[in-house]
């Protein structure tokens, strides 16, 4: 059982304090009756929710997606810094939302946001092979051999073994553009993973997590609802 306030904000639409105005003015009901009260507690699995008639697409479980922006930790609370949650909306940032897995400070593109741990746990997860996609943009100028490389399984000077992984060049001379695809997601992997070729990464986004890519209208720092058949796919993996 929650209380109605919650139910209705954990849709991202309204916050609390309008949820309670909606209420006041008779505009929600809770199957077809007028809600006393934003405290009131229903099962929100149960009862169908209207505002003005029309149907809240209620979520047992909330998923965003963001185009993370570089300067921006991939933390719930951290006293040094802004983090993915402050660039939520107030009624958004209590409901218990987490990252689901780390992008660097300095790497953009798609971080999913959830209050669905168990499935957030099975997406990282190697076991279930949910691929990750970067672009990355390095110093120096990527060949075969790098390519070779990824797909070996990489251990690097540090004694880290790496899965086998993808690179595919877009563009090589100077500098040099490739995506980067890894099952596996270690602490600043594809940046050491690069640098061991000795190509330094400058730029790293994350466009790909298994069939969710980064939707192109979103900006970074923006974000966005999975759809429903989104995040199912998500659950059923
Ligand atoms: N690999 C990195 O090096 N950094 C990231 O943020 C993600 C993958």
């Amino acid at each position: 059982m929650e209380r109605l306030d919650k139910i209705l904000a954990s849709t991202g639409k309204w916050s609390r304090r309008e949820v309670k105005q909606l209420v006041r003015q008779g505009r929600v009901l809770a199957d077809g009756r007028p809600a006393a009260s934003p405290e009131e507690k229903y099962d929100p699995e149960a009862v169908e929710f209207t505002v003005d008639g029309e149907p809240v697409g209620y979520r047992r479980v909330t998923w965003l997606m963001m185009n993370k922006p570089g300067g921006v930790l991939s933390a719930t609370e951290d006293g040094r810094g802004t983090t993915v949650l402050d660039l939520l909306p107030p009624e958004l940032r209590r409901i218990g939302l987490f990252p689901v897995g780390r992008l660097d400070k300095d790497t953009e593109g798609l971080l999913l946001l959830t209050d669905d741990g168990e499935t957030a746990h099975r997406l990282l997860s190697p076991k279930y092979h949910v691929d990750k996609i970067y672009y990355t943009r390095v110093a120096g100028c990527l060949t075969e051999e790098d390519c070779h490389a990824f797909r070996q399984g990489m251990v690097l000077g540090d004694g880290l073994h790496c899965l086998p992984a993808e690179l595919e060049i877009l563009s090589a001379g100077d500098s040099s553009e490739a995506l980067v695809t890894l099952r596996e997601g270690k602490f600043h992997q594809v940046k050491r993973m690069l640098a061991a070729r000795g190509k330094p990464v400058q730029y790293l986004k994350r466009v790909q997590m298994g069939n969710l890519t980064l939707d192109s209208g979103l900006q970074p720092g923006e974000f966005r609802f999975l759809t429903e058949q989104e995040w199912k796919g998500l659950e059923m993996r």
